[in-house]
């Protein structure tokens, strides 16, 4: 990274029953600055520099879930929407926790514009933030998601693949194409180059055994992935090849094999008939 980044501040966070290592600067309160832990409500993300604060604050607060509508529900997944503009305070504190994994994006002090979408994991005591994603009321560059961020201690787990995947059931509801923020982090593109990959070569294959053919627009249409996005990915995967002075797509058996090693991971997929939703314009 070019930019001088400001020094990270917090070693770490104790966020329900998680202590997690921080990785980059967030700009939390100067009464923060000595402390090496923070201590976060993990219903409502108030911050706290000790743990007998927080443990004070738990007898009180009393919200077990992120404060919006509940939008979503499956086995033990629900999301949450939650409005900008509505609830200011937890929309700040929630992009106060997720700078601290984030490097490159500015960190919105003006949540009005957005909505957020909060993925929790239900048990019998609440339900607990996995992670969320961001996105605008109006995006003017066709945007459908701003910021991601799947928690660390439930990284590598399939979760941030759902939250992708939700972004464009949301999309398709809309009935637009739309495309994340640029530019992603690192793990921000091989997270979407992962889900890309699987959702088109999911489209191509079941095309293919059905002798049928397709485009790329029409495969924009069933997914609500652009046409750039769908594009560059079959190019970096090295699925377009010249042929009689064309550019055909073309799966390999390695891609095929790899595809389906994907698929033998039986990974948790979103479920359209569980989401409530209309679009809010
Ligand atoms: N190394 C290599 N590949 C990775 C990876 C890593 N650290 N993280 C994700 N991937 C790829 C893999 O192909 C993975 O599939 P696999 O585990 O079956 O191999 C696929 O992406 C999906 O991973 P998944 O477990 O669904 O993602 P996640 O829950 O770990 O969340 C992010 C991905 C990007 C949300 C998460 O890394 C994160 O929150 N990062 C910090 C914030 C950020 O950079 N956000 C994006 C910019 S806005
Ligand atoms: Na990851």
């Amino acid at each position: 990274n070019s930019e001088i980044s400001r020094v990270k501040n917090l070693e770490r966070i104790h966020i329900g029953k998680f202590d997690v290592e921080t990785w980059y600067f967030s700009p939390y309160p100067a009464e923060y600055a000595s402390a090496s832990t923070i201590y976060i409500c993990e219903f409502c993300l108030f911050h706290f520099v000790s743990e007998r604060q927080l443990r004070r604050h738990l007898k009180k607060c009393n919200i077990l879930h992120p404060p919006g509508n509940e939008i979503y529900r499956k086995d033990d997944i629900s999301f949450f929407e939650i409005d900008g503009h509505k609830q200011k305070t937890y929309c700040r504190n929630l992009c106060l926790l997720s700078k601290l994994f984030l490097d490159h994006k500015t960190l919105y002090y003006d949540v009005d514009p957005f909505l957020f979408y909060i993925m929790c994991k239900r048990d019998s005591k609440g339900c607990h933030m996995i992670g969320y994603f961001s996105k605008e009321k109006e995006s003017t560059e066709g945007y459908n998601l701003a910021c991601i961020l799947t928690l660390p201690q439930y990284q590598r787990q399939g979760y941030g693949r759902l939250l992708i995947a939700f972004s464009y059931e949301l999309s398709k509801k809309e009935g637009k194409v739309g495309s994340p923020e640029k530019p992603l982090s690192d793990l921000g593109l091989l997270s979407y180059r992962a889900y890309w990959t699987e959702v088109i070569l999911d489209i191509l294959l079941e095309t293919k055994a059905n002798s049928d053919e397709i485009t790329i627009e029409e495969i924009s249409n069933r997914t609500s992935i652009t046409t750039t996005d769908i594009l560059q990915t079959l190019q970096t995967i090295g699925a377009i090849k010249p042929y009689k002075g064309q550019q055909i797509i073309w799966l390999s058996d390695a891609l095929v094999a790899a595809h389906e090693k994907t698929k033998s991971k039986n990974h948790r997929t979103i479920d359209e008939n569980c989401l409530q939703w209309t679009p809010p314009h």
